[in-house]
């Protein structure tokens, strides 16, 4: 990282500059190191240079996980603005490396020491850890993006889909709350249809892949099916209330005493606060599949006044993040397989309420790992850089 020359001037108050190079992966960043003699003891510092305030010193929490795994390749792939980069996860995974830009890094054991100096970390824990962290690297003077659920329905952290509400980013107080990622992806697709034609109510059925429910998640997958084909005894659902091989499970998170789950609540209540928009319905079921990778959602609007599948096309062959797959007599729609590894949320199957001119159906897709999860998140970070914040 640090590949000099070093160029050393000594100044009237015993105050070293020194003019550093650093190269990033992906930029060439100019730090200045200033070393100060202060009664007996050096103060040393190192800041950007003035060109160079956008680039940031990044830690990825939960770097060993479905999620921060793929913030990792994604800082990489987008050639994000880095001075510097350190990956922290459990002391389980202390130890273990992640090759980044070619070079080998350790994997950090986190705690409250290792947030000092980092300027936005991307975190992706479970929501019981990221109630702790995010506040000590908030208090650090980072800004945490963070993907769990714990703070999404705080009224004092912005919740933020940046084609939806970049806005919000502006009032964070040092955490961001990242979306449920089945909300991210129907918000996505909604945001034009709902400024041009205000939809009232949405019925929303879920197909989430395994992938959603982290490392453990896909394993389980894997482990049954395996079992399955070579007719050895099935492992035992544990991440999930029932076998998910060749099954569908109709529960994603805990029930509540309405009969909704969590993960089903979370569309409807985060829905809101991101469209800002208090009043929709959200009518969801939330559905559990033995796909890998990518979520799948059947969705139908109702607006105030008549929409028809052609209006709502033209919407979306221009809307941000958003991909038109939608010729059926040529077969051609989304699917979860084809939309694994992908940035945008596809969408097809466009039709016409058959009893309602104000409602259309569709079909929509995405990877839930990216969009729903590490691709927002690093958005959230690009747009925060963008707004000079
Ligand atoms: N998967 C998705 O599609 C998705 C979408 C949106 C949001 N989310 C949310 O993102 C978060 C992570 O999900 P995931 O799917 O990536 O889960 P995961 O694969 O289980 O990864 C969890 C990560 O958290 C770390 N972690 C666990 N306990 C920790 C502790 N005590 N201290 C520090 N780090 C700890 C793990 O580190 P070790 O490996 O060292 O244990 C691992 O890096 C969850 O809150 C989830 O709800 C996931």
């Amino acid at each position: 990282m640090l590949l000099g020359p070093l160029i050393r001037h000594q100044t009237e108050d015993s105050k070293i500059g020194m003019d550093v190079r650093f190269i990033g992966h992906s930029a060439q960043i100019r730090m200045s190191l200033t070393a100060r003699h202060d009664f007996g003891e050096w103060r040393v510092e190192l800041k950007p240079d003035e060109g160079t305030r956008n680039v940031k010193r990044v830690g990825v929490l939960g770097a060993s996980g479905a999620v921060g795994e793929v913030m990792v390749r994604l800082l990489e792939q987008r050639a994000f603005p880095l001075a510097s980069v350190k990956f922290l996860a459990s002391p389980r995974s202390a130890g273990k490396t992640i090759t980044f830009a070619g070079e080998k890094h350790p994997i950090i054991a986190v705690s409250d020491k290792e947030f000092e100096g980092l300027d936005i970390i991307l975190s992706s824990t479970p929501a019981s850890i990221s109630k702790e962290t995010s506040p000590a690297a908030a208090r650090a003077g980072a800004v945490v993006i963070d993907n769990s659920s714990a703070w999404r329905m705080d009224p004092t952290v912005p919740l933020v889909v940046p084609e939806v509400n970049p806005q919000d980013i502006d009032w964070n107080k040092g955490i961001i709350a990242n979306p449920n990622c089945s909300t991210i992806q129907m918000v996505v697709a909604l945001k034009p249809i709902h400024d041009k034609y205000k939809i009232k109510r949405i019925v929303v059925s879920t197909y989430q892949a395994v992938s959603g429910a982290g490392q453990k998640g896909m394993s389980e997958l894997d482990a049954q099916t395996r079992a399955l084909i070579a007719g050895t005894p099935e492992p035992a659902p544990s991440k999930f209330a029932h076998p998910i091989a060749f099954n569908c499970v109709a529960q994603i998170d805990d029930f509540l005493d309405s009969g909704y789950t969590k993960e089903e609540m979370k569309m409807v209540y985060e829905t809101r606060k991101i469209m800002g928009d208090p009043a929709i319905q959200v009518q969801p079921t939330c559905i559990r599949v033995p796909v890998v990778n990518s979520h799948s959602e059947s969705i139908l609007i109702e607006c105030e006044r008549p929409i028809t599948p052609d209006d709502a096309r033209a919407l979306w062959s221009n809307s941000p993040g958003v991909c038109l797959q939608d010729d059926f007599r040529n077969r051609q729609y989304p699917d979860p397989r084809s939309a694994d590894g992908r940035d945008e949320v596809f969408v097809g199957r466009i039709r016409q309420d058959l009893g309602n001119p104000n409602a259309i159906l569709f079909w929509c897709v995405s990877d839930n790992l990216r969009k729903g999860a590490a691709l927002n998140a690093v958005q959230i970070a690009e747009t925060l850089i963008a707004r000079g914040l």
